[in-house]
């Protein structure tokens, strides 16, 4: 069964965001287990601030004795497994990004934020060679501005589609994806007294969470 992880070196890059709107979006269709993999503990905060859909599980790992067991274990018990991982190199990531079918680079379109996603996406095929075994990443635009791109953006979404495959779907900046760190649970459950474009966000979570599916569904039938 599928096993995602989010990585990127940059704190700050938009993982346990990202993480936490395919977690919720997957987890209407489909069984997901989630695993809070970085010390800072921010996707385990999100999840005890409401109830989740009972589709949705959310772990802590303890840490990179036991995160390989934990993701076996998840696998065995959901469709999916997403893991949100630290935003620093670590024997835990590596060992994250060894048992996943996908790695989820998100990175905002700054010329420093592209830098270490290219870094983080070096180091996935570095993992991928020391364990012969094919590791696919891809990046996700995150935090984008929804308007016209300026052409510095331009120069560094080129930049980057050099560099790997890029995901078509970007995660533009929201209120209502920030706002989940603060109410908990899904877009769904987000009250429109409370979040301005909550809609806008859902086409945008589910085209995101359709693309995301589709490149699992075609590494499933190379
Ligand atoms: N698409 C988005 N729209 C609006 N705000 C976002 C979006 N993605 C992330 N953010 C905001 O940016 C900040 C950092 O995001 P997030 O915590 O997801 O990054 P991270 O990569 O997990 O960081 P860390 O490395 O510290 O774990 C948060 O305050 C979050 O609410
Ligand atoms: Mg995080």
């Amino acid at each position: 069964m599928p096993v995602i992880s989010f990585a990127s070196s940059k704190g700050g890059a938009g993982k346990t965001t990202s993480a936490i709107i395919l977690g919720t979006e997957l987890a209407q269709g489909t069984s997901v287990t989630m695993i809070d993999a970085d010390p800072a503990g921010r996707l385990a905060r999100w999840s005890e601030l409401a109830p989740l859909s009972d589709n949705l599980t959310v772990l802590v790992s303890g840490g990179e004795r036991h995160i390989q067991a934990e993701i076996e274990e998840a696998a065995s018990k959901s469709t999916v497994v997403i893991i949100d991982l630290e935003g620093t190199a670590s024997r835990l990531t590596s060992f994250a990004i060894a048992e996943s079918d996908l790695v989820i680079i998100p990175t905002a379109e700054e010329q420093q934020d592209a830098n270490e996603a290219l870094e983080t996406l070096a180091e996935v095929r570095r993992e991928s060679r020391a364990r012969r075994q094919k590791i696919p990443a891809v990046i996700l635009k995150a935090r984008t501005a929804a308007a016209v791109k300026s052409k510095l953006e331009k120069h560094i979404a080129a930049e980057l589609e050099k560099a790997g495959r890029v995901l078509k779907t970007e995660l533009n900046r929201r209120t209502a994806f920030s706002s989940l760190h603060n109410a908990g649970g899904g877009l769904r459950e987000l009250d429109p007294n409370d979040v301005n474009g909550i809609d806008k966000a859902i086409v945008n979570a589910e085209a995101y969470a359709a693309e995301v599916f589709e490149i699992l569904m075609e590494a499933d039938n190379a």
